[in-house]
């Protein structure tokens, strides 16, 4: 299917063009040199939890495969990688000692990435919580917030000669949603009490974290969010009321306190009595200026109301005539457009990064001749970034876009079963073989967009 895209693409000279990953995702030998076991190593290692019993422990071995993982971004032109660093790779037990080790490991990547000219971006938390840390209750544990940022004061020290994009945390809402409401991510809680206290937890250790970074780093600090259109599924009143309760849970929940210091009042009322009263002096806290905010983008929700839905009284629509990836998320580029421009109208224009973008698609298992054809991903990957360019064309001061994900990687629960890389990984061999959707890529960063303007070869 041939599609239109506008004739007149092109971004500015210095945006940036990235791909990100994480930590836990990539790295493998995850007790290596030292480092403590996490959340997710635990998580993986107790049975049932991630499909068919995949762990984290090789992952794509970027650990000990980094430097060829470098020459890949070079080759692809990447100007930016945005990664994760890992808390029990520094600190095993997730206060006090140091582990050298562990920083030197990030140290040489950040080293070879500027050799070859990428600029690092580095987020200090991508949900590998050091397990020591979760034997004292984790993000419900209040002392926490001091404890991160002890731990992101020895990465300033260390590392902010060199890094200037650092991100506190990756998607707060993932972390309690996934991790202390429903029980499907990492530690696991299915509790309606636990939830806003981690999401308290987190924005504090935030605001910590952004305080600290003004008297030991010298460059640029944000957050990362991953945020959702809610489109409502009819007219009626209490389909309205799931949109406004599903956008405040998601969207609102950790950039209201952020940018004005206060909770969507909605949250209130989608918890309950387990919506706690938190002092005045928290919400002083969390409201630190940041530099810039991240936002990963992956789709759209049609909501409409239902009462068994709990705790949101909203549930997910599907949309008949839409394509939807393997993760089940509906394909909406114009969704990202929307979400750039609410972003810019609610909270002043921030500076902004689309920080993650991209889809699992079903890929051919085996790679033939050398190459490894993705249409899908293709043709995802020019719709979402002629949508960033339509909000650049209306006011949006977004100077970058990362492409989750580089590599085909660990997803999660799901294990290795959703590949989302540009770049295929066979996980036997370790082989890396950038697919079509990495062409696609590297022309659009080699022509500042331009290929954009040239219809789709095949798709
Ligand atoms: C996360 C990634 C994840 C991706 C795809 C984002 O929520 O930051 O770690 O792999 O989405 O699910």
């Amino acid at each position: 299917m041939k599609r239109a895209v506008s004739s007149k693409i092109e971004f500015a000279p210095d945006f940036v063009w990235g791909c990100a990953t994480s930590a836990y995702q990539i790295e493998g030998s995850p007790l290596a040199d030292g480092a403590g076991p996490s959340i997710w190593h635990r998580f993986c290692h107790t049975p049932g939890m991630v499909r068919d019993g995949d762990t984290g422990d090789v992952a794509c071995d970027h650990y000990r495969r980094y430097r060829e993982d470098v020459e890949l971004m070079r080759q692809l032109g990447l100007r930016a990688y945005r990664f994760s660093t890992s808390w029990g790779r520094i600190q095993p037990l997730g206060r006090g000692r140091v582990n050298q080790a562990g920083l030197d490991f990030y140290d040489r990547l950040i080293d070879a990435l500027l050799e070859a000219h990428i600029e690092p971006m580095v987020t200090l938390y991508h949900w590998d919580l050091p397990a020591a840390l979760d034997n004292l209750g984790g993000w419900l544990n209040p002392d926490i917030a001091k404890r991160f940022a002890d731990y992101a004061a020895i990465m300033f020290r260390r590392l902010d000669d060199r890094v200037k994009m650092w991100v506190t945390l990756n998607e707060p809402w993932v972390v309690t949603d996934g991790g202390y409401l429903h029980g499907v991510l990492a530690p696991g809680h299915r509790n309606r009490f636990a939830a806003p206290i981690a999401t308290h937890h987190l924005l504090r250790a935030h605001g910590e974290t952004v305080q600290a970074y003004r008297s030991e780093g010298k460059h640029r600090i944000g957050i990362v969010v991953n945020l959702e259109p809610k489109h409502r599924a009819t007219d009626e009143q209490s389909d309205g009321d799931a949109v406004t309760h599903a956008d405040a849970y998601m969207n609102r929940q950790y950039l209201d306190p952020i940018f004005f210091g206060r909770y969507p009042e909605e949250l209130n009322e989608i918890f309950g009595e387990a919506w706690p009263r938190w002092p005045p002096k928290d919400l002083e806290l969390i409201k630190q200026t940041i530099d810039f905010l991240g936002i990963n983008y992956y789709t759209r929700s049609v909501v409409r109301f239902s009462a068994q839905a709990s705790p949101l009284r909203a549930e997910p629509v599907h949309q008949k005539r839409a394509t939807y990836t393997e993760t089940g998320w509906e394909v909406f580029p114009q969704g990202l457009t929307e979400t750039l421009l609410r972003i810019k109208e609610r909270y002043g224009n921030p500076p902004l990064y689309v920080t993650e973008n991209g889809a699992a698609f079903f890929d051919p298992p085996t790679v033939h001749d050398g190459r490894v054809a993705d249409p899908l991903r293709v043709d995802y990957l020019r719709g979402h970034i002629a949508a960033i360019h339509a909000a650049i064309e209306a006011g949006v001061d977004l100077r970058g876009y990362f492409v989750w994900s580089l590599l085909d990687n660990f997803e999660w629960s799901h294990g290795y079963s959703k590949r989302f890389g540009i770049v295929h990984v066979d996980f036997e061999t370790q082989q890396r073989t950038p697919k079509d959707s990495a062409r696609l890529y590297a022309g659009v960063i080699g022509s500042n967009g331009r290929a954009l303007n040239e219809p789709a070869e095949q798709c």
